[in-house]
């Protein structure tokens, strides 16, 4: 079959063996696939088994005749859209043309054929079929190029998500470390340091000096592995939950930059698991970090929005405001790694700016896996 398949196939239906022979013979040297069928039964048997360009069909013939073979060969599914013939003696009437139409034919061919006319009408038909064929190709080519691009897609996303995770561990996990063995480092100097202080002899002013001096830079130490610690991984997130963190963001933010930042938060906090937490969280400091970086806005308000199941979470800011451009620019690697962080829940990121009033941007997390 498979040196058949790049060849169309007509199927020629007729009782007479004469007839079949004669057309055979007229579609030789078409390149054409050429199926003969002895009878209307046989004829319905054939279109189950193969697609054909076109059907030339006899239209009397003893039991099952061309009409009832037509009509029936219409209903089958395979062979619902395969163009029929109809070959009509000369004598034959305009009722029967009018029934072999209505039975679903879409063409008729006096007996006996004109050569010429037999094969241009059934050259439109091969053509057309060759055509779809092509069409058909064309679309399940495209069909499987979009499920591949579709498939690695999915891949580079579960990667970015792994990746994320495997950051948030790892920053989670130095944090702890530099808070623990540092801080408890240096907590255990500051103890000596006074215990020393407290065994100098009176009038060892200077000595005295240079351990306060020492105490207060030990003191600075102890605040440096707290921001630190802090900036990889806040306490606060794990161990008050994502409004706190962001409260305590917000006004570390405010401290810093000197820009108002006011917080809007629901009354209830809603069940939000950590990937969940971490994930809002991190969008917020990016979004903060860009209004101190690109507004040049003189204050930012956040609000929190918990409706129909999702939180949504509100940065405006009255700066410059963002660039469409900017807004999509695959160079935007901020604003693409934000998108990247909510897509594993299903989350979405608005960014608009409004120039010389400011930018609203609104990262909504779905709470729960729809
Ligand atoms: N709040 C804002 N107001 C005005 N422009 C902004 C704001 N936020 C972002 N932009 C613009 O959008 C661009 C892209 O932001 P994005 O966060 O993707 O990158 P970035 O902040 O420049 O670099 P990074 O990769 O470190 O985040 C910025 O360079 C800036 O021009
Ligand atoms: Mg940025």
């Amino acid at each position: 079959m498979t040196g058949d398949a790049s060849r169309a196939s007509v199927l020629v239906v007729d009782d007479d063996p004469k007839s079949r022979l004669a057309l055979r013979a007229l579609l030789d040297d078409m390149g054409l696939r050429v199926v003969s069928a002895a009878s209307g039964d046989d004829a319905l048997r054939r279109v189950l088994e193969d697609d054909f360009a076109v059907v030339l069909m006899d239209a009397h013939m003893p039991g099952v005749d061309g009409f009832e073979a037509t009509s029936l060969i219409r209903q089958r599914e395979r062979s619902r859209h395969t163009p029929i013939i109809f070959l009509t003696g000369a004598y034959e009437d305009a009722p029967s043309v009018a029934r072999g139409y209505e039975a679903g034919a879409v063409d008729y061919i006096v007996k006996p054929p004109v050569p010429e006319i037999l094969r241009s009408k059934v050259g439109v038909f091969v053509a057309l079929y060759e055509k779809n064929a092509e069409l058909r190709r064309g679309i399940l080519e495209r069909r499987r190029a979009e499920e591949r691009a579709r498939r690695s897609e999915d891949n580079l996303r579960a990667l970015a998500a792994r990746l994320q995770r495997v950051r948030e561990e790892e920053w989670a996990r130095i944090a702890r470390e530099i808070h623990d063995e540092l801080g408890q480092a240096l907590t255990g100097l500051k103890m000596d340091l006074k215990w020393l202080a407290g065994r100098l002899a009176p009038g060892q002013d200077a000595l005295e000096e240079r351990a306060w001096v020492m105490a207060a830079r030990i003191d600075e130490a102890v605040q440096s592995v707290r921001r630190i610690a802090s900036g990889l991984r806040p306490e606060v997130l794990d161990q008050l939950g994502l409004f706190a963190a962001i409260e305590w963001q917000a006004a570390d933010f405010q401290r810093r930059s000197g820009i108002r930042c006011l917080v809007s938060l629901p009354e209830a906090a809603p069940e939000l698991d950590a990937e969940r937490s971490t994930a809002a969280f991190r969008a917020f400091q990016e979004l903060l970090t860009n209004v101190a970086r690109h507004a040049n806005a003189t204050r930012a308000d956040v609000r929190v929005i918990v409706n129909a199941g999702t939180l949504a979470l509100v940065v405006a800011d009255n700066g410059r405001g963002i660039e469409p451009r900017a807004v999509d620019h695959p160079r935007s690697l901020g604003l693409l790694g934000l998108r990247e962080r909510v897509m594993p829940f299903g989350g979405t990121v608005e960014i608009a700016g409004v120039a010389g009033e400011g930018t609203t941007a609104t990262v909504s997390i779905p709470l729960a896996v729809k």
